[in-house]
């Protein structure tokens, strides 16, 4: 097992009514209070009134707007009020696209240059403030790590930042909140719960025997509630198990004593970056087509683990069994309602060979799981049209 921090630094309020707690969560870091939200959604399922009735004392200033893969003009825009407003705290209410945007807003506060310096190199994020944040979609698990996603449509960039001051001080986690997300975002969501955990149990590192248990539950978790909350879109039990899953699946829990880069989300980001898809929806896309295309004497072993552990897969054979877990990822994303072809998306050959050349310029794939050059990626991309 590799060496590793285990920090748990966000205080988690999880369940029923603890939006309640938010004056308490806030009250330390100031009276000023920048409130973060996306295009809607909070107005509509009634949290925005309830946030706005629980800080009554507080002087509250807002950024609405903010868009899925959220977009660099946004967190300028709120840097810049953070700026003027002597802001406190920064509050983010929605999903992982207003938690990212609100992080690098915070950071963006004491920044003297444009804030997409900080998306560029993190290491010149310096002071940062407090955040905290209401989740209302389980997906990213920004709720309670240090990573932010921002893009740039000018430039087709979607970057991905963070430092440890950009891990939330306080998370407000109920899952009532998540009755009002259509059924596609509930699912998105999950097929990105269960990449992150891919992309950490997938990794060279075999010994981390706990990590790996811890991610086989989670994702067995997506399996089960994902189609009951996709049935019964307010069933208590199936939203809280999912909201709980991707808090744990990205917070560095089930990648202690594992490591190495990432293979899946780098694509995707390529995907986003060009096209400005849902991210669950292109990890769903990529994901299997990957392992197929990884699957080897070297990796077929750690396959089958996951078949055998995951799906109950009883074949002996472990390449048999290898791809018969693989269909089965396939197979529940589709059950899900997720369109499984780029083509389904809108999505042609033609940006292939482009995505596929950013895709090894921003990231480190010569240290994935299974090492991908650019014509792996192009690839893999081509098998997903
Ligand atoms: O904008 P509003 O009106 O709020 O609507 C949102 C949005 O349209 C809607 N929504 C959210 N909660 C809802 C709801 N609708 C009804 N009821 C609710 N309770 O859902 C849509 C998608 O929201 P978004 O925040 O974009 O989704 P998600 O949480 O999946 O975040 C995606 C972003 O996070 C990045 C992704 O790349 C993408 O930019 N990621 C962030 C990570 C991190 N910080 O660790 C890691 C991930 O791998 C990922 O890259
Ligand atoms: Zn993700």
């Amino acid at each position: 097992m590799n060496n590793f921090r285990y920090h748990a630094y966000t205080d988690v309020r999880f369940g029923k009514g603890q939006v309640e707690c938010l004056p308490e969560l806030l009250a330390p870091y100031g009276k000023r209070v920048l409130m973060v939200y996306g295009g809607g959604s909070i107005r509509k399922n009634g949290l925005y009134d309830k946030v706005k009735e629980l800080l009554a004392d507080f002087n509250v200033f807002e950024l609405g707007g903010v868009e899925p893969n959220p977009k660099i003009t946004s967190v300028r825009d709120g840097a810049s009020i953070c700026k003027k407003e002597n802001i406190d705290v920064v509050l983010a209410v929605g999903g992982g696209s207003t938690i990212d945007a609100a992080k690098v807003i915070a950071g963006g506060a004491y920044y003297d240059g444009d804030s997409w310096d900080l998306v560029v190199d993190s290491s010149k994020i310096g002071k940062v403030l407090p955040i905290v944040t209401v989740l209302t979609l389980a997906a990213t698990g920004s709720e309670m790590n240090k990573n932010a996603v921002i893009s740039n449509m000018e430039t087709n960039e979607k970057l991905g930042t963070g430092c440890h001051d950009f891990i939330p001080q306080a998370s407000v986690c109920d899952p009532e909140y998540l009755y009002t997300l259509p059924a596609n975002q509930t699912a998105a969501g999950t097929a990105d719960i269960m990449s992150h955990i891919f992309e950490q149990y997938f990794q060279k590192e075999t010994r981390a025997f706990i990590s790996d248990r811890f991610a086989e539950s989670l994702l067995k978790a997506c399996i089960k509630y994902c189609p009951i909350a996709l049935k019964e879109p307010d069933n208590y039990e199936a939203r809280a198990n999912l909201m709980w899953a991707s808090t744990q699946a990205l917070n560095s829990l089930i990648s202690s004593g594992k490591g190495g880069a990432w293979t899946c989300h780098p694509i995707e980001h390529e995907l986003s970056a060009y096209y400005d898809i849902t991210h669950g929806v292109g990890l769903a896309i990529v994901t299997p087509r990957w392992m197929r295309y990884i699957l080897s004497d070297e990796t077929v072993g750690k396959f089958c683990e996951y078949g055998r552990n995951v799906w109950n897969i009883t074949e002996e054979d472990a390449y048999v069994c290898a791809n018969k877990a693989i269909d089965a990822t396939e197979q529940f994303f589709k059950d899900c309602g997720i369109p499984m072809t780029l083509s389904e998306i809108g999505i042609d050959a033609s940006k292939i060979d482009i995505m596929a050349e950013d895709t090894i310029k921003y990231n480190d794939l010569a240290h994935a799981y299974v090492a991908l050059n650019k014509e792996d990626v192009a690839n893999i991309l081509r098998e997903c049209l």
